[in-house]
């Protein structure tokens, strides 16, 4: 059994086990990240783990499918590092999984056929670099019929590109590893043709953008792989957290325009007044701009029937 259990700390480092199976130690636990991602792939849908790294979600997908007497299916594991792919191969050996794995070398979606299969995956890397494999080649990506998409980092800005670029977000269940609230989009490449895009114009600065449903019309009650109730729970602390990081950039932009002034009050008007102007404009702007995320966050929040 790869999981049951706790959810991992998100402490645990990455280690070599007596057997020689590199694990991390939350991979003998409850992963809920990779539970949701395999979760929202059916057993008939033909994957590629694209950055498979030590293989777990592949090595989830594969136990799964076992359990449910579907197993025999290949799974692609990708990943640009050859020593992350030997860690995958390790890990898959160590399992018995290897006969049904398909390890490839290379960069993005470069290593997988067109149409070659059903579901990609790319999970754990930056939203800009997901954006970049998904524009790098058009025609293969539009031959994919599904993406299962977990960005680290610039999920808005992700957001904002498969919106431009034309994808339809299908579902984007949360999920937690460690302290970590994990935002996952699935996602329906382009159908009426491909957009080439990139990550500015207007609308690419809307915190819409950086919360789960609010771009795509999908409410956290329509979560596919967690009961609403644990959605619900997960979507909350997101949008808290989110209000207490803009909290914070506000005090510390208030703390400065207060000690500005102090010293404004403790200078007479010299050359630099021009600067010192200019300088408390930008502040200004910034104070705005964070006080009306801020407001769009609560206004989120309410909609969505959560009391903060
Ligand atoms: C943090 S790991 C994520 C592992 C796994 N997908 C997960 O979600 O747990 C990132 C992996 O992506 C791989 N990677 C980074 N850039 C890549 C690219 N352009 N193409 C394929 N793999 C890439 C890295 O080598 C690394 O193994």
């Amino acid at each position: 059994m790869l999981w049951g259990g706790a959810v991992p700390d998100g402490k645990s480092a990455t280690k070599r086990a007596s057997n020689g199976f590199v694990e991390d130690p939350g991979m003998n636990r409850k992963n809920e990240r990779l539970r949701i991602i395999s979760d929202n792939i059916h057993n008939r849908e033909t994957v590629a783990d694209v950055g498979t790294d030590h293989g777990f979600l592949p090595l989830y997908l594969w136990q799964r499918q076992k359990e449910q007497g579907a197993a025999g299916r290949p799974i692609i594991l990708t990943d640009i590092s050859a020593e992350s792919l030997h860690k995958a191969r390790k890990n898959a050996q160590a399992h018995n999984a290897s006969a049904t794995f398909d390890f490839r070398l290379g960069d993005g979606l470069t290593p997988i056929g067109s149409g070659e299969v059903d579901a990609v995956v790319i999970a754990g890397v930056g939203g800009a670099l997901i954006a970049k494999m998904l524009g790098a080649c058009p025609e293969k990506t539009v031959s994919f019929q599904k993406f299962l998409l977990q960005p680290r980092n610039a999920v808005g800005k992700l957001r904002f590109w498969l919106d431009r670029a034309g994808f339809t977000i299908l579902a984007e269940p949360l999920a937690q590893e460690g302290k970590t609230i994990c935002e996952i989009i699935v996602a329906a490449p382009p159908q009426g043709g491909f957009v080439p895009a990139d990550f500015e114009g207007e609308g690419a600065d809307d915190i819409r953008y950086e919360i789960p449903g609010c771009a795509s019309g999908w409410t956290p009650q329509q979560g596919l792989a967690l009961p609403a109730e644990r959605q619900a729970a997960l979507y909350r602390a997101f949008l808290e957290n989110k209000i207490r990081v803009e909290e914070s950039i506000l005090a510390q932009i208030i703390a400065g325009q207060e000690a500005a002034g102090d010293a404004d009050a403790g200078h007479g008007a010299g050359a630099s007044a021009v600067n010192q102007v200019a300088g408390q404009g930008a502040t200004a702007q910034k104070r705005m701009v964070t006080e009306a995320r801020i407001g769009a966050l609560k206004t989120i929040a309410q909609r969505e029937g959560i009391k903060l």
